[in-house]
Order: C-alpha cells, then sequence, then structure tokens
C-alpha cells in the first residue's frame, strides 16, 4: 500500500492507494473511530457494481449504512438533487456521529462532500473515488460544491474528508473515454509542477491508459495526489498558489456550461482549455514554440471530441465573466513559463484570445 498525509493546520488527513483496497474499507473506518452508522452516496452505475458489495462488507463488520443512489452524470450536482438527499438522510435518521460515504467519481464526491459539510451543520465523511480523474485529482483538497444553472461549482466550500481511500483496481469497469478524460488532470499535474511526469507521460501516456501496469498506475496516482497535497497543504483555501490547478480550466468550465454538461467529459474540457491557456501562453510570449509544440503534440494524442460546430466566442468569454475565478479588474489566466512552471496574467481581452485561437477559428 501506498499512503500519504495531508497535513493541514487542524491535523490533515491521510491517502491510502491500494490495489483492492476497498475490501479494507471497514478497517480504515474503524481505525479512525467514524462510528457504526453511515449514509453511501453513489450514482447508478458504481452503486450497481460496487455499492451492495461496500454495504454488505462493512455490515460483516457491525458498520450498518444506506445507499442513497443518484442518476449518473454533472446533473447530478443540483440544488434539487441536494434537497432529496437532505430528505432521506432525515429519514433515515443519520446523527451527527455517523458519517457519510462518498462512493463514485468527481461528481459524487463533490455532491456528498458539499452534504457532509452542510447536514447537521457538518458531520464526517470518507472519501472512495472510483475515476481517474477523481483518483488523481478531486478526492484530495476537500473542494466541495454543486453547479448553477449560471454556472458551474458555483455553490460550495472547503470541507476535508477524514480519510481517502483509492482502490486503482475499479479502474477495470470504468469506460476508456473516462479513462483519458482522466488522464487530462493527469497532464495538468505534469504542466503545472511535474516536468518529469510530463516526460513520462509523453512515452507511456497510450499504454498507461490500457491498466495494464496496474503498478504504474499507482505510482501515476500517488505523484498527482502527493503534488495535490503538497499545494492544498500551503494554500488550502486558494487565495494564492491553489489557483495554479485551476490550469485549463477557464475556458474548461465555459466550454461544459455552453454545452449543457452533455457533450464533454469535464477531463475532456480540460483538455481543450490547456490547449487554449498553452497557446495564450505562447502568444504572450512567456512559452517558446518548442515548448508549446511538445505540449499540443501530447494534448493532440488524447481522444477528446473536437470543439463543437457553431460555439460562439462571446458566450464562451460571458461564461467566464461569470466564473468564480474572475476578479472585477479583468480575468486572471493561470498561463504556462515552462513545462512545471505557471504564473499567473491578467487578460481583459477574453473574446479575442478565443476567436483568433486557431483550434477555435478551425473547429
Ligand atoms: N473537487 C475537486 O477538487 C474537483 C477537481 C476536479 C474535478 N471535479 C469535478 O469532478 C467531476 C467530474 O468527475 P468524473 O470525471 O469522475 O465524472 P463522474 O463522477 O460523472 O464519473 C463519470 C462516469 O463514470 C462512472 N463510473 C465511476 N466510477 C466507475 C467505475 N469504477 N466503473 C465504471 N463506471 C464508473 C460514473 O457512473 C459516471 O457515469 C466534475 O463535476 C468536476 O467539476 C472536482
Amino acid at each position: 500500500m501506498k499512503a500519504l498525509r495531508v497535513h493541514l493546520k487542524d491535523g490533515g488527513y491521510s491517502v491510502f492507494i491500494e490495489a483492492k483496497g476497498l475490501q479494507k474499507l471497514a478497517d480504515h473506518i474503524i481505525r479512525h473511530h467514524l462510528g457504526e452508522h453511515a449514509a453511501v452516496i453513489s450514482d447508478e452505475t458504481v452503486s450497481g457494481l460496487y455499492g451492495h458489495r461496500v454495504i454488505e462488507a462493512l455490515g460483516r463488520k457491525g458498520i450498518c449504512c444506506e445507499l442513497h443512489v443518484v442518476p449518473d452524470g454533472e446533473t447530478s450536482k443540483s440544488l434539487d438533487q441536494i434537497s432529496k438527499l437532505y430528505t432521506k438522510l432525515i429519514e433515515s435518521k443519520l446523527g451527527r456521529d455517523d458519517f457519510i460515504i462518498a462512493l463514485g467519481g468527481g461528481v459524487i464526491g463533490d455532491l456528498a462532500g458539499f452534504i457532509a459539510a452542510t447536514y447537521l451543520r457538518g458531520i464526517k465523511w470518507i472519501q472512495v473515488p472510483t475515476t481517474l480523474l477523481a483518483q488523481v485529482d478531486s478526492s484530495v483538497g476537500g473542494k466541495v460544491g454543486i453547479n448553477h444553472a449560471l454556472g458551474k461549482n458555483l455553490i460550495g466550500s472547503f470541507y476535508q474528508p477524514s480519510f481517502v481511500v483509492i482502490d486503482p483496481s475499479v479502474l477495470v469497469t470504468l469506460e476508456e473515454r473516462e479513462l483519458w478524460a482522466g488522464m487530462g488532470e493527469v497532464v495538468k499535474y505534469g504542466l503545472i509542477r511535474d516536468g518529469d511526469l510530463f516526460s513520462s507521460l509523453e512515452i507511456n501516456l497510450d499504454t498507461l491508459v490500457t491498466l495494464a501496469d496496474m503498478d504504474a498506475i499507482i505510482e501515476i496516482i500517488f505523484i498527482c495526489c502527493s503534488i495535490k497535497s503538497e499545494i492544498v497543504e500551503r494554500d488550502e483555501k486558494e487565495i494564492g498558489l491553489r489557483r495554479i490547478l485551476n490550469f485549463g480550466h477557464t475556458l474548461g468550465h465555459a466550454l461544459e456550461t455552453e454545452t449543457n454538461y452533455a457533450y464533454f467529459r469535464h477531463g475532456e474540457a480540460i483538455v481543450h482549455g490547456m490547449h487554449w491557456a498553452s497557446w495564450i501562453s505562447l502568444n504572450m510570449g512567456y512559452l517558446s514554440e518548442s515548448v508549446f509544440r511538445r505540449i499540443e503534440t501530447l494534448l493532440e494524442r488524447m481522444p477528446v471530441p473536437n470543439l463543437p460546430k457553431g460555439l460562439k466566442a462571446e458566450r464562451l468569454a460571458s461564461h467566464i465573466a461569470s466564473d468564480k475565478k474572475q476578479s472585477t479588474a479583468g480575468l486572471n489566466l493561470i498561463i504556462l513559463e515552462d513545462i512545471g512552471s505557471t504564473t499567473v496574467v491578467k487578460i481583459e481581452s477574453i473574446t479575442e484570445l478565443i476567436e483568433t485561437w486557431p483550434a477555435f477559428k478551425g473547429k
């Protein structure tokens, strides 16, 4: 087993990474004294594959759980779904000494974490991420939240889990498209912080996605979680450094919102967003042509849907303007100075910087 600790002012928490780690969930719960009654929040696909198995295994160790299932996908990160779940938790008499288990991808982590942060003014919760994206990124750091019709992740909080159990063996049931979407966030970690990771992806990207080498996957998860925890330790509430984790997300979120969360997987939209941000880095003279070409070559190897026809740059710009990362004095964009090195620049003419982006013009 690999493990790392996220050190925070109030003590922090551990992240356990282990193939077949799901089988040890009850032991972790008992060791952390989390209690004997939990609500497992999951989506239809994951609950069908793993939900009942998890509940039975926990039951055998004296931990009694109710399973609450929401539809798959981004639309479950909604006020409507939150409201239904609160009702179910109250009806099942989940109390302040009980806890929540988020069993699923990033959608379930964000949703269940937000419920944990707000139900009875906050109860304990744990993350059991089941997509590559959630295992390398969203399960660590305590950002929880839901979407609003006017934009993505506009309602939320910072609320850290008691621990995270990452079992990469569950990735074998994940669709290949989801694995590639998760790889988008892995590439992000290489670009913002780790040139060696990026170089290894240039060699191994396609092999990694086959999951043939579980040790290599565990290593990638460990590297990404270590980078994320180091950043979160230094800036838990995203006042400064943590903003670099949003590299590629400015345009990425706008693309997701504009296409009603139905066209791109989150990680796919981020691949386009990273391409745009890298192009701006080149365009503004921060990044060399040769480094930009390396980045573009890797991103173009990733099988993500093309930008849909008919996209309007002004509409994307207006989504960006209502994004919470927009300050009144202009847009703060994370751009690259090199692979593994970022800086922040203020952008005023977003529409023009979308319209003149060659990938947008060529769509
Ligand atoms: N909180 C954060 O720091 C943070 C960071 C990055 C992304 N996010 C959020 O994460 C979300 C995207 O997460 P995601 O890409 O994991 O999507 P997701 O949670 O929608 O999961 C994708 C699909 O995979 C299925 N699935 C999950 N695990 C599976 C498994 N093991 N086998 C088979 N199918 C499985 C799900 O049912 C779903 O249909 C977005 O809402 C994004 O905003 C949050």
